[in-house]
């Protein structure tokens, strides 16, 4: 991360984790272990849809942002099981997670989907966080950049440039979500630089700088200072380190060796 235009963005998705009493205590641990940190850095926490609410009670007053894991596109009707992007922005919510690569791979969401989303998110004043990344097999048979552009494309489709200022992208190769096996370094950045690549195509260089990338998929206390060192990583989705309040404090503060 060497533009200081963009400010790191560091993301804890709690997944399917924490009842409400546990996530409660976990957002309270986690806003004490950043009371320092959130005016250099921006950090969201993603808990599941039922600890929303407890866990906005507990982050107000503070500046960490609450966000959503997923969304449906229309704002209300019968669609059981979603929620929709007016109900997450009334829980407080202001980012969203779209197109996990779980909701992508587990539950068959196609870019398509992930566009519809990213649009109800804008529309209703939400930021999504769109997540894009290729699975092993398509590392492996040399198509990661086909299957990055594709998804970016398709994710993104007709979002105009005053909305994709507001888009996070996530870059989490799948292949290294949940497996303790992170990409090194050179590896994100050649994926990160080729996908600012692709927003320098579609917006133009000065819009594209402004984008924010995140690096997913094992991020740890001890990766974190040499990803941020690359120049097209702009900050951090965290699965299993955010449900630990003292490993997510000390990924936010990678910059002070996690003091906070
Ligand atoms: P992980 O998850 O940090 O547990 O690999 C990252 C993610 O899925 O966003």
């Amino acid at each position: 991360m060497s533009d200081t235009v963009r400010k790191p963005i560091i993301g804890g998705n709690w997944k399917m984790h924490k009842t409400v009493t546990e996530a409660r205590s976990l957002a309270l641990q986690t806003k004490h272990a950043l009371v320092n940190v959130a005016d250099r850095i921006e950090v969201v926490v993603c808990p599941p849809f039922g600890a929303l609410g407890a866990v906005g009670e507990v982050l107000k007053g503070s500046k960490i942002f609450l966000g959503g894991q997923n969304c449906h596109w229309e704002e209300k009707g019968a669609f059981t099981g979603e929620i929709s992007a007016p109900m997450l922005r009334d829980l407080g919510c202001r980012y969203c997670i779209v197109g996990h690569s779980e909701r992508r791979h587990k539950f068959g969401e196609p870019d398509e989907w992930v566009c519809r989303k990213a649009h109800a998110l804008h529309l209703h004043g939400l930021a999504p966080i769109v997540c894009i990344g290729e699975t092993l097999e398509e590392r492996e048979s040399g198509t990661t950049k086909d299957v990055v552009r594709g998804q970016i494309l398709g994710s993104l489709k007709d979002v105009s440039t005053e909305q994709m200022l507001k888009t996070v992208i996530a870059y989490e190769p799948v292949w290294a979500i949940g497996t303790g096996k992170t990409a090194t370094p050179d590896e994100a950045q050649e994926v990160h630089a080729f996908i600012r690549n692709i927003l320098i195509d579609v917006y133009g260089l000065e819009v594209a700088l402004r984008i924010r990338i995140q690096y997913g998929g094992s991020v740890k206390p001890e990766s974190m200072v040499e990803l941020m060192a690359q120049p097209d990583i702009d900050g951090a989705l965290v699965g299993g380190a955010s449900l630990e309040a003292s490993s997510f404090a000390k990924i936010v503060s990678f910059d002070t060796g996690g003091e906070s």
